[in-house]
């Protein structure tokens, strides 16, 4: 962990070299200094509008095999929307099939997204906390399909906090038909061994501190979202609201994937259609 006093020397040089100061190890400064380490979205589509999703008609068959059971992992520190986002797609697309969307944590109940001083480097006296309630613990919830992780700032809480999240990952991924992360949830996957020897992305505003945990994995810099096999990692915050409508149309088809996206009046990007490594200097 950075001392308070390394970080806000860090900060403050890299004010000035941001670029010649960020190694592998580093983490990436301009997270911190936003406060929010995923906010860089809406400007970026505005300015130069992703291609619109090629249309893919192409429908599976729903049979036994279909997912129905998802698991939202939650931890202290989570990112709103990398959450929220996916549930409101998963929460459309049960709208047209039966799904159950389990919300899981550490201990079950409220799991907040507020993060101290500490971890984001930042001290401000706002208050924007959003908590959520889960009904099951880890390991005390009925069976799952898919597993869902997200990102945020809880991402950088210790070793000890975040080992049994880890260790979870690790254990009932061999049981899932899919996994999926969001933004910095990647760096979970990768701490559990997931990634090795994969293609995978996460968020690009803190792809230094993010990527530093897969030494072995194919990081794809230009990607909006990556699968490989039944692992689908995305980029920052909304790239998973992508990921998810992306992974809707490859498992319930094309036609079910446009009415959720539809439903949301989400403008759907393709998997490589990324502007955000570019801004980043990643690309
Ligand atoms: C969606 O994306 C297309 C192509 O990039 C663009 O032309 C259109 O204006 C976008 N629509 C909305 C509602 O943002
Ligand atoms: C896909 O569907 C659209 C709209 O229904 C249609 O215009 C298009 O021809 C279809 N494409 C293919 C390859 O089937
Ligand atoms: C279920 O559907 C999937 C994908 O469409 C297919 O690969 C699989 O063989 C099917 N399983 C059964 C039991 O029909
Ligand atoms: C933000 O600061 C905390 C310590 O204050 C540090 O642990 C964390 O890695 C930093 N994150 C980024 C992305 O700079
Ligand atoms: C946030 O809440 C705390 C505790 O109620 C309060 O002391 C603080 O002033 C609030 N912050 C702002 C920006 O009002
Ligand atoms: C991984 O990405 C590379 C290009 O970046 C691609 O050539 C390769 O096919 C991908 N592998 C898988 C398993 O998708
Ligand atoms: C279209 O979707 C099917 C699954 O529904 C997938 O297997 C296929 O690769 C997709 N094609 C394209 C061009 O994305």
């Amino acid at each position: 962990m950075w001392s308070p006093t390394l970080i806000s020397t860090l900060l403050s040089l890299s004010l000035l070299t941001h670029r010649t100061l960020a190694g592998p190890m580093m983490p990436d400064p301009r997270c911190n200094k936003t406060l929010s380490e995923c906010s860089r979205t809406g400007e970026a589509l505005t300015k130069q509008a992703a291609p619109r999703y090629p249309p893919n008609n192409s429908t599976s068959k729903l049979n036994s095999t279909t997912p129905k059971n998802i698991g939202i992992m939650l931890y202290r520190g989570f990112q709103g929307l990398d959450v929220i986002g996916p549930f409101d797609a998963l929460w459309s697309l049960g709208r047209i099939t039966p799904l159950n969307v389990y919300f899981l944590s550490k201990d079950k109940g409220t799991v907040r997204n507020k993060m101290p001083p500490s971890v984001t480097g930042i001290t401000t006296n706002s208050n924007t906390t959003i908590t959520v309630s889960t009904d099951y613990a880890l390991g005390e919830h009925p069976p799952l399909d898919v597993l869902l992780v997200p990102g945020g700032l809880g991402t950088r809480l210790s070793d000890q906090e975040l080992d049994l999240y880890i260790k979870f990952v690790k254990d009932i991924y061999p049981s899932l038909q899919y996994i999926i992360s969001v933004c910095t949830g990647a760096s979970i996957l990768a701490r559990a061994g997931l990634l090795d020897g994969k293609n995978a992305t996460t968020n690009k505003a803190a792809w230094k501190w993010a990527t530093q945990f897969g030494k072995d994995v194919k990081w794809q810099a230009g990607a909006r979202y990556v699968t490989d096999g039944n692992i689908w990692t995305t980029s920052g915050v909304s790239a998973g609201v992508d990921g998810t409508i992306g992974w809707i149309e490859k498992v319930f088809g094309a036609e079910t994937a446009e009415k959720v996206a539809d439903e949301l009046e989400w403008n759907r990007s393709a998997p490589d259609s990324d502007v955000f490594g570019k801004k980043n200097h990643l690309v």
